[in-house]
């Protein structure tokens, strides 16, 4: 990957210039994600999503919190791998993008800052849980040839309308049980609060299968919201803790940068993980 830069834990995230306000990150009343302490950021919803976003956002929370069975104690069995409730998200959703949690209509910044240091010019890149295609069209906007999945067809007939000349090849598939000839297939392989939307007991699985999308010499990118070890944010979404991320590196992918970017200017603490397989033989 061009421009490959040796990043490290510690990194000073404002001194990127990528310090903005992110509204996907903790849960505040409002139903909007948001770092503790933090202020609301009515720039970005009435600037991406129009005036009354907040609210939209916080009626849409109400319904889906009510149908999901992982905020209630002993919900779990109910729905183990949360598939019924991704698809009531875009159902409930009817079209509108305040309605979709994790829906920003932009690339997430964690992922924008990262491609700003390379070129991903013919470099075959897999996008996870695509939500509405904003990532995966940033990733192909890089140079990237760009396959991009989600188990609800809704979302990626969603991100399909949203970008009817891409390039992107936006597919329903599901991480658990994806086509054979994605294994090995993909330079870049970029996962952005999948993991952090599935019940813990799933995530052994779900490296494994991430992991089985690597080429050899290629790349796991993880950004997920951060813990600390043993500490409890509750959820879902459940912040990962350092132990988790470096429980990704399976199937000899190896972890080579772990930056862990504090809470700042309302981005909630994050994990940026890259995880590397080496060459075929060597
Ligand atoms: C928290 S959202 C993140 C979406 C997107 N990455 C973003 O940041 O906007 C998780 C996405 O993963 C999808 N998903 C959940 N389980 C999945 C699975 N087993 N296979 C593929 N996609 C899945 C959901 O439908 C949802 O769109």
């Amino acid at each position: 990957m061009g421009r490959e830069g040796a990043r490290t834990e510690g990194i000073d995230h404002a001194a990127s210039g990528r310090d903005r306000p992110d509204a996907d990150d903790v849960i505040d009343s409002k139903g909007i994600e948001r770092a503790p302490g933090e202020k609301p950021d009515s720039t970005f919803s009435q600037r991406a999503l129009g005036e009354d976003f907040a609210e939209r956002r916080a009626r849409a929370r109400e319904k889906l919190d009510a149908v999901d069975p992982h905020k209630r104690a002993g919900g779990i069995e109910a729905d183990p791998k949360r598939r019924e409730w991704f698809e009531a998200v875009y159902a409930l959703a009817e079209d509108d993008p305040a309605a979709v949690p994790w829906a920003h209509l932009e690339p997430r910044p964690l992922l924008e800052d990262w491609l700003a240091a390379r070129s991903l010019v013919g470099l075959r890149a897999l996008d996870v849980g695509c939500g509405l295609g904003d990532n995966a069209e940033a990733l192909a906007r890089a140079g990237a040839h760009v396959v991009a999945f989600d188990l609800v067809k809704r979302a990626v007939q969603w991100a399909r309308e949203r970008f009817p000349q891409s390039a992107v090849d936006y597919r329903v598939a599901d991480l658990f049980d994806a086509p054979s000839e994605w294994r090995g297939a993909f330079d870049l392989v970029h996962e952005l609060y999948t993991l952090q939307a599935l019940p813990e007991p799933l995530l052994p699985d779900a490296a494994r299968a991430l992991a089985a999308f690597v080429a050899p010499g290629g790349t796991l990118l993880v950004i997920s919201r951060a813990r600390d070890n043993g500490e409890d944010l509750g959820g879902p979404p459940w912040p990962l803790a350092r132990t988790t991320i470096e429980s990704l590196a399976v199937d000899s992918l190896r972890l080579v940068a772990l930056e862990d970017i504090p809470a700042s200017g309302g981005l909630a603490r994050h994990w940026r993980a890259e995880f590397r397989r080496g060459e075929a033989g060597g």
